[in-house]
C-alpha cells in the first residue's frame, strides 16, 4: 500500500504517512534524487534503510515537493528550500513527514518490549504505574518518542534524554501531553501530540510558544 494518510495537525501542520510495501527498484524508479541522494543512499547497508530513504522521497511528492528541495545541515536535519520547516522519521515499514510554518519534531517508533526494559534510563519511572503490561510499553514507547522529537526540534550536541528532556505525566488517551527540555540554564516548553498506527507510535512535538500565534 502507497500513502496511508494526510492528518491535518493544525491549520498550519500536515503529516504524511507512508506503509512501505514495494519493493526497492519500484520506490527507486518513482522518484527523481539529486546527486547527494543517490550517494547517501548508496552507502546505506540494510535495503530497509534504503526503502524508508526512498519512501520519503515519495511523501515528498505528495507534498507538493522533490527531493531538489531538500537539504540537511552539518547535524543531519532537514530543511526544505522554500522556508517551511520539515521533520523526518522512519521506522521499518512506515515512515513518515510533518510540514509547518513552525518548527517541528516528529519521531515514529514500533512498540516494543525492549523500550519497556529501559525505560529507567530515560523517562520518570512513576508515570508507568496502575497500568498494564501492553500501556506501559505504549507509554514508554510515547516517551522515547516525545525525547527523540524534542531532540529533533533543538538539534544541539550535548542534549542528553535522561538529563535535558522530561515529560509531564499523561494519559494513553489523552493523545496530548507537555515536556519540557532543561538545558544550558534556560527550560523550553514543548506541546506534544501522539497516536497509534497499527504497531507504532507516531510523536509531533512544537515549541509551546509556537501553537500561541
Ligand atoms: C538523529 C536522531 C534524532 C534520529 O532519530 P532515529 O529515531 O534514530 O531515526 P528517525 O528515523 O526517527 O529519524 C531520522 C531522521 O531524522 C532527521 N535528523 C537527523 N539528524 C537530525 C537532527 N540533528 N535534527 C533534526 N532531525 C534530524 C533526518 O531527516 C533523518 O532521516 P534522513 O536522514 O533519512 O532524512 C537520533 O539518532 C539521535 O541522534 N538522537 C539523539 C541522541 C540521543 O540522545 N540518543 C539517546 C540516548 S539515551
Amino acid at each position: 500500500m502507497p500513502l496511508l494518510k494526510i492528518i491535518a495537525l493544525n491549520d498550519f501542520t500536515k503529516v504524511f504517512v507512508w506503509k512501505i510495501t514495494e519493493t526497492f527498484e519500484e520506490l527507486f524508479h518513482s522518484v527523481p534524487l539529486n546527486e547527494v541522494s543517490i550517494a547517501r543512499l548508496n552507502t546505506m547497508k540494510s535495503e530497509a534503510h534504503q526503502k524508508g530513504f526512498l519512501s520519503v522521497r515519495r511523501l515528498l511528492m505528495e507534498a507538493g515537493y522533490t527531493d531538489f528541495d531538500l537539504y540537511y545541515d552539518e547535524f543531519g536535519k532537514p530543511h526544505l528550500k522554500d522556508g517551511k520547516h520539515i521533520s523526518i522519521s522512519h521506522s521499518h515499514d512506515f515512515s513518515a513527514i510533518t510540514i509547518s510554518d513552525v518548527i517541528i519534531g516528529i519521531d515514529l517508533e514500533i512498540r516494543k518490549e525492549k523500550t519497556l526494559k529501559i525505560a529507567p534510563r530515560f523517562m520518570e519511572i512513576s508515570h508507568l504505574e496502575n497500568l498494564s503490561h501492553d500501556e506501559q510499553i505504549q507509554k514508554a514507547t510515547v516517551v522515547w518518542g516525545i525525547k527523540e522529537a524534542v531532540f529533533k526540534i533543538k538539534n544541539e550536541k550535548g542534549i542528553s534524554f535522561p538529563d535535558h528532556i522530561f515529560e509531564h505525566d499523561f494519559s494513553l488517551t489523552d493523545k496530548n501531553c507537555t515536556a519540557e527540555l532543561r538545558f544550558n540554564k534556560t527550560v523550553e516548553y514543548f506541546d506534544i501530540l501522539f497516536d497509534f498506527i497499527e504497531e507504532y507510535v507516531f510523536v509531533c512535538a512544537f515549541n509551546s510558544v509556537s501553537l500561541e500565534k
